[in-house]
């Protein structure tokens, strides 16, 4: 099947990386993608892949089945108010009170919500739902990202202190590091006395984001069901 995908956040890194992905025609499982609406926020990007790039106030190209958002929590906040469309929200940062706001439009329609969309770091989050509890290690999270990223610590970093609480671990401190073009590294350390335990996962291409990101949007537009999903319901991982 083919399924009409718009963008929020079409001119940004992740934006163009999906539109890039489209252009050569990613597939997963038989499902394929156009895109068929793009949004950014300044309309310095005119066109993308032969689609005009629309401020959010512009009317809509025409209806898609599911809408990916990597732009900023502001903009995902004021796209909610405009669309009763399934989504993958992607972006990052967004405050408890931004956070209701998403689980009620989930009341509604399917939402994806997935602050990492690379199965790596799906994987990464698994382990640690199976990590035993009370070790006698001191644990440490980094997490390094590029100049431009605007939240600190990481979504990513968060979804890892969140599973790491339910494991127990309950004040484990974070160092955010931002600088060049790093696109995203994140590793949790286990200290002890005499020996150390390193977890690590690195992103070494964009892609594994935008890839995620499309299999998640080809889970959530079969979900009949209105619902907060997570990247383990699209990787079929969830324990
Ligand atoms: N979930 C993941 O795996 C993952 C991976 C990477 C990044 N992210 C997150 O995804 C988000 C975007 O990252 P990025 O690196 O692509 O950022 P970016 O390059 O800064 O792109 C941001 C995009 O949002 C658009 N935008 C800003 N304000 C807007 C508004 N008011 N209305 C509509 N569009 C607006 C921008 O449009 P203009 O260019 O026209 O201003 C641009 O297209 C960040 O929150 C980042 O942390 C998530």
């Amino acid at each position: 099947m083919i399924y009409k995908v718009g963008l929020l956040g079409a001119s940004g890194r992740m934006g163009l990386q999906i539109a890039g992905l489209l252009q050569d025609g990613f597939s997963h499982d038989g499902d394929s993608f156009e895109l068929a609406d793009a949004v950014s926020g300044s309309g310095k990007l005119r066109s993308i892949e032969g689609i005009p790039v629309r401020k959010m106030e512009e009317p809509p190209r025409e209806p898609v089945h599911v809408w990916i958002d990597f732009s900023t929590p502001d903009a995902s906040m004021a796209f909610l108010d405009a669309i009763e469309t399934p989504i993958v929200i992607a972006t990052t940062g967004f405050s408890d009170s931004q956070l209701s706001k998403i689980k009620k439009y989930a009341d509604r329609f399917p939402v994806l919500l997935a602050p990492n969309t690379s199965p790596g770091m799906n994987l990464f989050l698994q382990w640690l739902e199976q990590l035993p509890e009370g070790l006698k290690f001191d644990l440490n999270l980094s997490e390094e990202h590029h100049v431009h990223k605007k939240d600190a610590p990481s979504g990513t970093a968060k979804s890892l202190l969140e599973v790491l609480e339910r494991r127990g671990y309950g004040e484990v401190p974070v160092q955010s590091v931002r600088a060049g073009g790093i696109r995203g590294v994140h590793t949790l350390k286990f200290a002890a006395a005499d020996e150390t335990i390193e977890i690590r996962h690195e992103a070494l291409d964009r892609k594994v984001f935008a890839e995620g990101a499309l299999i998640a949007a080809a889970f959530l537009v079969k979900q009949k069901k209105a619902g907060l999903y997570k990247m383990a319901d699209a990787l079929g991982t969830r324990n």
